[in-house]
């Protein structure tokens, strides 16, 4: 008999009959506690769940008694009670690769829009405003050759120091726990403590995922070091800023400008003071959302599922000492 796993997120076709080759599925909208409840056998029988953007923890857990592996849609994992599942064995798979250079390509989307006021003038000119030569009133602020300060180098990180170096002849300022040897020898990118970055960059570029030590990392007394020039952009998680403080800051012009993809809630809501500030640009957590990435991610979310239920897994496990 084919094991059971619980599918949480709509896959393309294909995905879907590679899945059900190696496994009897069972697909539902959420995880919610009307479908633990609705399909509750199902998930009792459950071996591997696939999905992503649900909160796995404790409560969750014990409605799956048979569970060996957990595969998110995702690289981040902060919704996942990583301790809880390691405890019972649970293999998390997750898909920190494919998704590396779309991601970077965000940020530097967010770079360019905050900088341009790529948004702000394109609303202008749709609502008919453009009507004579631009004065200065619609101008922004260069890019190029600008100093760009990226918090946590890892794979994205580094995809984005790339960009900046090569294509924007940014000098690269990098905070990470530990020093990062290809990120100086090819993007010159040069190694220092938070408050120095801080108070140095043009761009303060977030790319650190959630964990206890990085939440709200970013709040009043570090957005008080940065220039008032400076544009803060986030790609990471929502929580690493504290998004009232980084609000008061935009208010009180301690800084120019954000440039958004993530939230302290998600989706944000309609009424956050960010949506009626000119100087921030809010994107609805689109890092990794291209029609290649999101299927190459679900693609590898597949594979690692079927690594994990055969035994065979060799890369994307975050917690690999539960396969020993
Ligand atoms: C997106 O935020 C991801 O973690 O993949």
């Amino acid at each position: 008999m084919k094991p059971s796993v619980i599918l949480y997120k709509t896959l393309p076709d294909d995905l879907l009959a590679r899945l059900e080759s190696h496994f009897s599925v069972t697909q539902v909208s959420s995880l919610s506690p009307e479908n633990l409840q609705q399909h509750a056998d199902a998930f009792a029988k459950a071996e591997g769940i696939l999905g992503s953007s649900e909160t796995v923890g404790k409560e969750f857990l014990s409605h799956t008694p048979k569970l060996r592996a957990a595969s998110t849609v995702s690289v981040g994992y902060d919704n996942f009670d990583v301790d809880a599942l390691t405890s019972r064995g649970i293999a998390l798979m997750h898909t920190p690769t494919v998704l590396t250079e779309t991601v970077a390509d965000t940020m530097m989307t967010l770079v360019l829009a905050t900088a341009r006021r790529a948004v702000e003038v394109a609303e202008r000119v749709k609502a008919g405003e453009w009507t004579g030569s631009i004065g200065a009133d619609w101008f922004g602020i260069d890019v190029h050759h600008k100093t760009l300060g990226i918090l946590g180098m890892g794979r994205i990180g580094l995809a984005l120091a790339q960009r900046a170096h090569f294509g924007f002849n940014m000098p690269i300022l990098y905070n990470a726990r530990r020093h990062h040897q290809e990120a100086e020898d090819r993007f010159n990118a040069r190694y220092c403590d938070l408050d120095t970055l801080l108070a140095e960059s043009d761009f303060v570029c977030i790319s650190l995922p959630l964990t206890d030590e990085t939440y709200h990392l970013i709040g009043a007394e570090q957005l008080a070091k940065m220039k008032s020039s400076a544009i803060l952009i986030n790609a990471g998680r929502g929580p690493v800023v504290d998004e009232k403080a980084l609000i008061q800051a935009l208010v009180d012009g301690k800084i120019h400008a954000a440039g958004l993809d993530v939230f302290e809630q998600e989706p944000l809501p309609v009424d956050s003071p960010l949506l009626s500030l000119p100087n921030v640009v809010a994107l609805p957590h689109i890092g990794s959302a291209t029609h290649e990435t999101r299927y190459n991610m679900a693609a590898c979310a597949v594979d690692n599922l079927i690594a994990a239920l055969t035994g065979d897994v060799k890369e994307n496990c975050v917690n690999p000492q539960v396969l020993k």
